[in-house]
């Protein structure tokens, strides 16, 4: 497998680093994020539309990393756009605060997949990690949206309900799957990052209400043998993270360093591609050794692989996914926007339809 990659066909793409809300172990909160490489700001249309102007064959953008997306005060254009040119984005957020007109943009653009934090199914629960926030308003925005879907008779955005598994909240979580039902959300139960806040408390109950088979992150490296963060280190290939302003950051874990060029500047296949980001993809495969300029020297996900002499393993299964979205966007680029745009929503359809029946092995290629 190259250590270069071909023009991206789906990135990261930040919209906003700022966050209304005050999540204690999130890195914006703790100050890394504007002290660092990602500092404090918003993507701008302008930028937007110069990077799809110079590159049609991209089909995805995940529009969030540090921040809340909704705070961007360009967010209604930038969906405009997206839609116009046929590029989906998807995103997570806390759907605290949200415009009106872009609850509706939201619909009428075809945004594709809004993941919406609810760690709770009660307002008490909630609060205690989304200080400042209000599962109300949250609850409240949503139903907005279904009612917008009915009223656009739209199936989009789909509405995911993620929940982090929290000791504080481990009881909610029979409770929250019910309510995601009822407002015909797709029920996304996830670890905390931090073992140490708010542990899980009864881990067999957590597994029956999710199905999961670990209950922490100490469990899953234990059974992996693998940090729990490091599926994100093949962003540096897959899905490369590109800040608001153009640095290239590679990965989402990444807050406190860039690889060298500027995606609006410099162009998105070669910033994608500076010497930088080839060593550093080198290096977590184990094929070079640390180097001072390099962000992933300072990352405590390839500190562990060091220590353990494990190296990131990039399979058949991350080959094919490269060379599916390859074909995929290369067929799509021939057909005119509209056809463009109806063949995707047929694939989406039937994909959303089906795919409780894949093998896990392809359903992870989705989202
Ligand atoms: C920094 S947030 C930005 C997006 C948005 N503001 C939000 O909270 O969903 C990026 C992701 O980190 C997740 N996150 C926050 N705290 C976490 C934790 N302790 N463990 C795992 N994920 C966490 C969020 O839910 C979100 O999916
Ligand atoms: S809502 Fe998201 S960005 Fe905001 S503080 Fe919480 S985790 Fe961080």
């Amino acid at each position: 497998m190259a250590n270069t990659i071909g023009s991206p066909v789906q990135m990261r793409l930040e919209a906003a680093s700022f966050c209304n809300l005050r999540c204690p172990l999130c890195a914006t909160t703790q100050g890394h994020v504007h002290q660092g490489a990602v500092g404090g700001g918003f993507l701008r249309l302008e930028d937007f539309r110069k990077l799809l102007d110079d590159n049609p064959g991209l089909e995805r953008i995940g529009l969030s990393n540090t921040g809340e997306i909704f705070l961007n005060p360009a967010l209604l254009s930038i969906l405009e756009l997206a839609h116009e040119r046929g590029v989906e984005l998807v995103a997570d957020a806390n759907l605290n605060k949200v415009r009106p007109e872009v609850l509706e943009g939201l619909v009428k653009y075809q945004f594709r997949w809004l993941v919406c934090a609810l760690d709770g199914a009660s307002e008490e629960t909630y609060s205690i990690y989304r200080v400042r926030g209000k599962f109300a308003n949250v609850i409240n925005n949503i139903r907005k949206v279904n009612e917008l879907k009915q009223h656009y008779r739209s199936p989009f955005p789909e509405l995911v309900w993620k929940f982090i598994i929290f000791g504080h909240n481990e009881h909610e979580l029979l409770v929250a799957r019910e309510m995601a039902r009822e407002l015909d959300m797709e029920f996304y139960p996830v670890l905390n990052r931090d073992p140490n806040f708010s542990p899980v408390r009864d881990p067999e109950a957590v597994r029956a209400a999710t199905g999961l088979s670990v209950t922490s992150t100490d469990e899953y490296e234990a059974l992996h043998g693998q940090s729990f963060l490091e599926i994100y280190c093949h962003q540096l290939w897959d899905n490369p993270q590109i800040n608001w302003d153009g640095k290239v950051l590679g990965c989402c874990v990444n807050s406190w360093g860039d690889f060298g060029d500027n995606a609006f500047r410099d162009g998105l296949r070669a910033s994608v591609n500076t010497e930088q980001i080839v060593y550093a993809r080198k290096m977590l495969r184990g094929r070079a050794p640390p180097r001072e300029d390099i962000p992933c020297t300072r990352c405590g996900v390839y500190e562990g692989m060091r220590k353990r002499g494990q190296w990131l393993e990039r399979g058949a299964r991350h080959t094919v996914k490269l060379i599916y979205w390859d074909f995929c966007s290369r067929i799509l680029r021939w057909l005119p926007e509209r056809a463009r745009r109806t063949v995707k929503l047929l694939y989406w359809d039937f994909y959303r339809r089906t795919r409780r029946w894949l093998p896990a092995f392809v359903r992870g290629a989705g989202r």
